[in-house]
């Protein structure tokens, strides 16, 4: 990418202005001076948000993998592309050059292709944070083949789901994973889901404890011989623009996890072109997201976004905690890292801890601090901005979405002012619109009220996968002809945005979006428990920690309650996964419900933040009394 930059807040405004006035303009000469195509594009948008059908780049081809390693081989060869950082601090790093990214995603994109997988299949990723998973969503990439990647951390019952609602052919996993002081044995968790997932016929898998596991006749193979066996030379599937590029899954509010499209083109130029902004990123840095590349981020910003640039990426497998509280510090000193981009769940932890274990490091690289995933405190921002900033490297607070597929409201490093809490501008190309209750669209300053998007953008979710329907409903019918994000946000006086959270029944904890409604159904299936409602309440480190209203069964017996807890709190491990155990169960005679049946979740959020002084109108209830009853007995 050429080293053309946004430098002032003045060019800012000159860009975003060009960028509302003339869309197609602007990002059509974003695209032409920045990728290879194979062909150019006829039209660069069409779109219609009643349907929703949004198209970019219509008739242009190109394969996204010779944008992202091929053209940088001539003069960026022996640059490092991927920089891995094991679990162990005692393993030494690894530093994949653009070369041997090359030649290795080539391997695996011609060991898929003798699987049997072609253009459009879809291939399940399910592994830890090692090179391998970023070279496996590159090698489907090369081959057209659509990669879901499934974070490892989820059950076995989710990882199933996810691989049946988009029929995945192929499975590659690893024997198992380091995390911490812990190693996972990812592969019996596979098997475990493939026994309802029949519709896979290959798993290939990376050794990366050596474990002795049992490879399943005919299904299983280890991945290391095949790729030796392989060529390093694969020729790019030619891909046109609205080809699908990947499936990853995010929660809803009901039912079962969305499987977001994004599509080739369009995600290209958005997250090469945010990546360069928002990290202000020069071609001898070296970035760093502590993100998982199960996440959008990590597909984002640890993938495509740097690679489409030439940058060196970093990817850590282990976990801030070990093997102490200062290892991300370590890492950056020891790598030199510019950019470092995490979550204020992280930041909060850390924070915890003893300034010990960040004073002792040289932190003296970095340039720019990013924050993405929940809204962040001012206290962890300025604990943030203060002791791994030195106040010197402006805090990027990114707000975006899996659906948004890059950053959409964001400073500019050394452009934008920050003020702790605030996402600030849109950043180009991006028009949103606060909403109020009746639809109506909330123009000027200091107004809060729901945040929609008003305008396509290049790197917009296409679809859900298989339920296009679904898509509308979600998105495109809160609001005509919006987009609606699920968040509320205020603009303050000088139109800079602040996100103040869902509001929808998607609870945010540690930065991981989990929907109420899977969750409660997986409780429901405890056979002791009736009826179950689950909210949010504000907890130190997770931003949100989950509260469990319960009903129990009247069976007549009487039950340990202690136990019922953690077999509650097992059975959310097992279908979804650790991240959505509650926090608090409470037993309670009965839910709060309308004169329609519906649960009253304002309520029950009042009482779990102890906020019980002011329940606000309780009069529509059913039941009022039950409310007295379930405050008598909260748990604080
Ligand atoms: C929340 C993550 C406040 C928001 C990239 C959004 C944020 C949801 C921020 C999407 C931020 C993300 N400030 N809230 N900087 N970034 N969110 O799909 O509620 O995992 O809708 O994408 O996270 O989460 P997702």
């Amino acid at each position: 990418m050429s080293n053309y930059h946004i430098k002032h807040l003045e060019e800012y405004y000159k860009v975003y202005r060009k960028s509302v006035r003339e869309p197609e303009v602007f990002w059509e000469e974003i695209a032409e001076e920045h990728f290879v195509w194979r062909k150019r594009w006829d039209k660069v948008l069409s779109w219609d948000f009643s349907k929703p059908e949004v198209k970019w780049y219509e008739g242009a081809q190109l394969n996204i993998t010779e944008n992202c390693i091929d053209r940088h081989l001539r003069t960026n060869g022996n640059k490092t592309a991927i920089l891995f950082e094991p679990n162990n601090p005692e393993e030494a790093a690894q530093h994949i050059t653009y070369n041997r990214l090359y030649e290795r995603v080539n391997q695996l994109a011609n060991v898929l292709k003798s699987q049997g997988i072609q253009k459009g299949d879809r291939v399940c990723v399910y592994l830890p944070m090692i090179p391998e998973l970023a070279i496996s969503v590159l090698a489907c990439a090369r081959i057209g083949a659509i990669h879901s990647v499934v974070f490892a951390g989820f059950s076995a019952t989710a990882l199933s789901t996810r691989i049946n609602d988009s029929d995945c052919k192929l499975v590659i996993t690893s024997d198992g994973s380091y995390r911490g002081k812990k190693t996972i044995d990812l592969k019996s968790i596979v098997d475990e889901a493939l026994e309802d997932s029949p519709g896979v016929t290959n798993v290939l898998v990376v050794k990366r404890i050596n474990s002795d596991i049992v490879l399943k006749e005919g299904r299983d193979l280890w991945l290391q011989p095949l790729l030796d066996e392989a060529s390093i030379e694969c020729e790019p599937e030619i891909m046109e623009a609205e080809d699908p590029l990947f499936i990853l899954y995010t929660s809803g509010s009901t039912g079962k996890p969305k499987g977001m499209v994004h599509t080739t083109a369009g995600y290209m130029v958005y997250t090469a072109y945010t990546f360069k902004n928002v990290f202000n990123y020069r071609a001898n840095d070296v970035y760093w997201c502590t993100a998982d590349i199960g996440w959008i981020t990590g597909h984002s910003y640890i993938v495509y976004g740097p690679l489409a640039n030439g940058a060196t990426t970093v990817m850590f497998e282990g976990v801030p905690s070990y093997p102490d509280y200062g290892r991300f510090w370590e890492i950056i000193e020891k790598h030199k890292i510019t950019q470092f981009y995490t979550a204020p769940t992280a930041i909060r932890a850390l924070a915890k801890e003893k300034l010990e274990f960040v004073d002792k490091h040289d932190l003296s690289s970095l340039k720019v601090l990013g924050s993405v995933g929940e809204p962040i405190n001012e206290e962890a921002w300025h604990w943030y901005n203060d002791n791994v900033g030195k106040k010197k490297s402006p805090i990027v607070d990114t707000w975006w979405q899996t659906e948004t597929g890059g950053i959409m409201v964001t400073p500019l490093p050394y452009v934008t002012p920050t003020i702790p809490t605030y996402a600030t501008l849109p950043f180009p190309g991006i028009q949103p619109a606060l909403m109020d209750e009746n639809g109506e669209e909330i123009t000027g300053n200091q107004v809060d009220g729901r945040l929609c998007i008003k305008f396509p953008w290049p790197s917009i979710a296409r679809t859900i996968w298989g339920n296009h329907q679904r898509y509308k409903e979600t998105y495109f019918s809160a609001y005509e002809n919006k987009y609606f994000t699920g968040d509320g946000a205020l603009r303050d006086a000088v139109g800079y945005y602040r996100i103040t959270g869902r509001v929808d029944d998607v609870i945010i904890v540690s930065g991981h979006n989990l929907g109420t409604a899977p969750i409660e159904d997986a409780i429901n299936e405890h056979p002791a428990v009736a009826e179950s409602a689950i909210v949010g309440f504000p907890h130190d480190i997770k931003g949100n920690a989950l509260y469990g209203y319960v009903i129990l069964k009247e069976t007549g017996e009487s039950r340990d309650q202690t136990n019922v807890r953690k077999e509650i709190n097992q059975i959310i491990t097992e279908h979804i996964g650790p991240i959505a155990k509650l926090d608090k169960i409470q037993f309670v005679p009965g839910l709060p419900k309308t004169r329609s049946g519906k649960i009253m979740r304002r309520i029950l959020r009042k009482i779990a933040g102890n906020e019980t002084s002011n329940l606000g109108d309780t009069s529509t209830l059913l039941n009022p009394e039950v409310v007295e009853e379930i405050i008598k007995n909260a748990i604080i």
